[in-house]
């Protein structure tokens, strides 16, 4: 028998996407994609980040390109999905990971301007179709694609308010409507994307570790099975999972990478 593991959990040749490539989770998504093989073109807006990136990647031998995107504009996604297009020929996986947000975002929920809602639902829900769009259009070409979107918990399970205590955290109202949005529409488009191979699934952080308040660190820790927050790079696992061919025949799947919050 032929051992085709190491190839199906390989992303060798394959040309990979991660959008808001340079943040707290999208750098591990990059590298991890790198390490298994993948070409990585990090589609960030912060420049600086993104090739600083790069060029820590390209120390370290893994094949990455910074790309300038911006996931609010359609030419913007365009113009970066041309230039990938160009150069490489296709697009393999496509990670819609970016988080675009409101300078006001984090308002307590009496507080939350109707326009300020409007705008982050427009650049995040919003921005994320148009990426799926795009894409899908290449994918479906190739007869081959894996879309990963992400959602959160918050798109899945309301929060528990208690673990903010006196902190200056909370979480948003929008974004439990955002990314339960992103997770319906990710149904949607695995339904839709079928039929010609295009897979799309979505992968819900819990609370990742950024070095937050030490009380609010301790409370979600103490609500969660596994009794601590998560580190960046344990949601690129399950990324790199869904993007390889290990996981060729699963789609329309809400993949929750939480230690056990929402089974709780
Ligand atoms: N950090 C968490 O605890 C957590 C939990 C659940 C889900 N998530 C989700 O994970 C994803 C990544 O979150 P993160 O914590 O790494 O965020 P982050 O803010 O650290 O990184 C987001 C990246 O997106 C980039 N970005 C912002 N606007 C953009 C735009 N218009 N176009 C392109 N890039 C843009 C930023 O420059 C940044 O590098 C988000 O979708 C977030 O909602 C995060």
């Amino acid at each position: 028998m032929t051992d085709i593991w190491p190839d199906r959990f390989t992303l060798k040749d394959k040309v990979v996407v991660v959008t808001g490539g340079a943040g707290l989770i999208g750098r591990h998504i990059c590298r991890a994609c790198g390490q298994a093989g993948g070409k990585v073109f990090i589609a960030e807006s912060d420049t600086e980040k993104g090739k600083k990136l790069q060029r820590d990647m390209m120390e370290d031998k893994l094949l990455s390109e910074y790309l300038y995107m911006d996931i609010t504009s359609e030419e913007s996604i365009k113009s970066g999905m041309e230039q990938i297009l160009s150069k490489e020929g296709r697009i393999d996986v496509w990670v819609n990971n970016a988080y675009p947000r409101t300078d006001d975002w984090g308002n307590t929920f009496e507080n939350i301007r109707t326009a300020s809602w409007r705008k982050n639902v427009d650049m995040h829900l919003n921005g994320y179709f148009m990426c799926c769009q795009k894409v899908f259009e290449v994918m479906k070409e190739q007869r081959n694609g894996s879309i990963i979107n992400f959602g959160s918990i918050y798109g899945v399970v309301g929060p528990d308010f208690s673990v903010y205590g006196s902190t200056e955290i909370t979480m948003p109202a929008a974004y439990s409507a955002i990314k339960g949005g992103i997770i319906s529409f990710t149904r949607y488009l695995a339904a839709y994307g079928g039929p010609y191979n295009v897979r799309v699934n979505a992968v819900c952080p819990g609370g990742v570790f950024d070095h937050q308040d030490r009380s609010f660190v301790d409370e979600y820790s103490r609500k969660t099975p596994l009794s601590r927050m998560a580190y960046p790079d344990e949601i690129a696992g399950p990324v790199l999972f869904l993007a390889s061919d290990a996981a060729s025949y699963i789609t329309g799947h809400i993949l929750m990478v939480d230690g056990g919050w929402t089974a709780c």
